[in-house]
């Protein structure tokens, strides 16, 4: 059997696969079907201090394409393949007080899976500070084995709350400070991925004290407007806000950004997220230096929690050290952050000998016109 097992902040996790901060960990319930699952750790729904109300009608669609053309919808249809999920959905509309207890009942019935509690707060006074601070104690005298700090709700109008906070590098060390000056337990920070260079933010936050990053949140992003019925294909009465995109359409973007801190920081710890649905994908996490994947779309669509996600992740990671075996890999430090220092400036990457170059366009290159010699147009 191979080792699967690995230690993040800290913790001691069976296996590197967490489900994300979203609907799959919104409940105790959900939670405890995802641990008999397999899976190594969750982090819970992001938990406020006041409660949150919802738009009125869906919360999350999820955006298909055509098999074979070009057609994006978020109308159910066969022949298609899934591009993204989209969603406006708030932090859990359950209080703090819902949340307590039944992260005790959690953690006494699964003392050896990894729970992470999200949480999130205003941070524009010192009073909305202390509101961090209540929420940490709360929730880890409740059993919580770390915090997440959400620096990234992409739907908060407060320009104090959620990838607001994301976006302010002084926002980012002061909160995290006031959370670590409580904090028993790791504290991990979620950053949005809506900056233009979030090592800035990721040095702000390790400054603060954090001791891990994890990203990518959902990205900005508006529905498709129908071409019927000139309607965004979600929206409530004609009106819709930006929301975020997640799943497949989001991996490569993710990626980059957590390049650019892996790059920035090779010794932090970082927890990939963003499009991962089998273990390919979390490999390409891994490589880059992540210590720890986390999954939300694939597994709203794997019946609410991913059985069978977490069990693909699993035998796929089972199935890669066993193909490694003769490198001498056998667990997932021997790998992790091989292909980072593999991301270099453009003008670093070698340039083909002179006879090869086809004056920027390369001769068979799908979706380029063919290389063209100047000639003479006659009439
Ligand atoms: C419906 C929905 C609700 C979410 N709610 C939260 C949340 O409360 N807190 C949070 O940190 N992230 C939240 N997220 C973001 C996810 O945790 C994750 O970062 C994002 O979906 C990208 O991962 P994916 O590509 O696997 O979906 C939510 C995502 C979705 C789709």
């Amino acid at each position: 059997m191979a080792d699967l097992s690995t230690t993040y902040t800290g913790l001691k996790f069976e296996n590197p696969f967490l489900l994300a901060s979203a609907p799959p960990t919104e409940s105790d319930s959900n939670i405890m079907r995802a641990f008999d699952a397999g899976w190594g750790g969750v982090v819970t729904k992001t938990i406020g201090l006041h409660p949150v109300v919802n738009v009125k009608g869906p919360k999350t669609k999820f955006l298909r394409a055509e098999n074979s053309g070009y057609r994006l919808s978020m109308n159910k249809r066969p022949d298609t393949t899934l591009v993204a999920s989209w969603n406006w959905e708030l932090i859990s509309d359950k209080t703090i007080d819902w949340w307590l207890p039944r992260i005790e009942s959690i953690k006494k019935a699964f003392p050896h899976k990894i729970l992470i509690a999200s949480i999130m707060a205003g941070s524009g006074s010192d009073k909305e500070l202390h509101n961090w601070q209540m929420l940490t104690q709360g929730v880890q005298d409740a059993g919580a084995d770390g915090l997440e700090l959400n620096f990234s709700c992409p739907h908060m109008d407060r320009i104090d709350m959620g990838s607001n906070v994301g976006k302010d590098k002084v926002l980012c060390s002061v909160v995290t400070m006031a959370v670590k000056e409580v904090a028993k337990v790791p504290v991990w920070v979620k950053l949005t991925p809506a900056t233009s260079n979030i090592a800035e933010e990721a040095e702000a936050s390790f400054r603060g004290g954090a001791d891990a990053i994890s990203s990518s949140n959902t990205w900005p992003s508006l529905p498709i407007i129908d071409p019927e019925t000139l309607e965004f294909e979600m929206n409530v009465e004609g009106y819709c806000s930006p929301g975020g995109l997640g799943g497949p359409a989001i991996l490569p973007m993710s990626l980059a950004k957590m390049a650019q801190m892996t790059k920035a920081f090779p010794d932090g710890a970082f927890s990939g997220i963003g499009g991962v649905a089998n273990f390919d994908h979390a490999l390409s996490y891994f490589l880059l230096g992540c210590g720890t994947v986390q999954v939300c779309t694939a597994a709203m669509l794997d019946s609410a929690i991913g059985p069978n996600v977490i069990k693909t992740l699993n035998a796929g990671m089972a199935a890669f050290l066993d193909k490694n075996a003769h490198r001498g890999w056998t667990r997932l430090d021997d790998f992790r952050g091989l292909r980072r220092d593999r991301i270099v400036p453009h003008s670093q990457i070698k340039r083909p000998e002179k006879a090869d170059y086809h004056g920027g366009y390369d001769a068979d290159t799908e979706g380029y016109a063919a290389a063209t010699t100047a000639t003479t147009v006659s009439s």
